[in-house]
């Protein structure tokens, strides 16, 4: 099964990309998590991207475009995949056309997310990842001095770069002008299944395994 789910920053992308994965047993490719590797472990393409994606802007198409072909080709993804953050432009559409053509033709899905502008800019603003394992809690759930759930780190909870106010209304910007009309592009080409991002987390899950299994 090869999957893009795609919606603005914040819709819950990353949560259900994680939960789909593992219930679908596909390979979870986050070019967000990708690049916020490369910057925390200053490689080289960390330092390119590290003042675009703190600011709220795109890494250029053929960086992460790159990126994504050669993930794609690892045998991790062979039993197939959901690609979460990418396309976010048209000439990134156009990249991924190209490589799924040279893997395969098999069928694709696009997952739709949606959710208002003011739905995400509470939920990033309430964000808080643990910088030792990338467990994400709202912070209205963490308790003083509590230990992150997944890997029990004390104090390890901090704020994205990038969900700070301006830089979340900056994204959200770029989201609308630049990525929504990504969907357009896939409406010949792959199977389209739209869902409430609004529900809880459960709901959307199940939400989107049923519009999946009658497809
Ligand atoms: P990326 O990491 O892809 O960020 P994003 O698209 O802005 O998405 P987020 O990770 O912020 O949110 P999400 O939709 O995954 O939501 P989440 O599940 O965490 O990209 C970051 C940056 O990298 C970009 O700005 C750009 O600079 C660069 N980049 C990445 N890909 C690129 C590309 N292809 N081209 C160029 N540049 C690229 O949920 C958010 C919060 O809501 C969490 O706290 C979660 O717990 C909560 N939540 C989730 N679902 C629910 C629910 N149903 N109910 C209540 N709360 C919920």
């Amino acid at each position: 099964m090869q999957i893009i789910i795609f919606g603005a920053p914040g819709v819950g992308k990353g949560t259900q990309a994680k939960i789909l994965a593992s219930k679908l047993n596909l390979a979870h490719i986050s070019t967000g998590d990708i690049l916020r590797e490369a910057i925390k472990n200053e490689t080289e393409l960390g330092l390119k991207a590290k003042e675009i994606v703190q600011s709220g802007g795109l890494v250029p198409d053929e960086i992460v475009g790159g990126i994504v072909k050669e993930t794609l080709q690892q045998e991790k993804c062979k039993n197939g995949f959901i690609l979460d953050g990418f396309p976010r432009t048209l000439p990134q559409a156009e990249i991924l056309t190209r490589i799924l053509s040279e893997l395969n033709n098999e069928k694709l899905y696009l997952i739709k997310l949606e959710a208002d502008d003011d739905v995400i800019v509470s939920r990033l603003s309430n964000r808080l990842v643990c910088s030792k394992c990338g467990y994400i809690i709202n912070k209205d759930a963490l308790k003083d001095n509590a230990k992150c759930p997944s890997c029990g780190a004390e104090n390890s909870f901090v704020k994205r770069k990038d969900d700070e106010e301006e830089v979340i209304k900056n994204r959200l910007k770029v989201y609308h002008e630049t990525t929504e009309p990504v969907f357009e592009y896939y409406q010949d080409k792959a199977e389209i299944i739209e869902v409430d991002g609004t529900k809880s987390i459960e709901e959307v899950s199940r939400a989107i395994l049923d519009k999946l299994n009658s497809n």
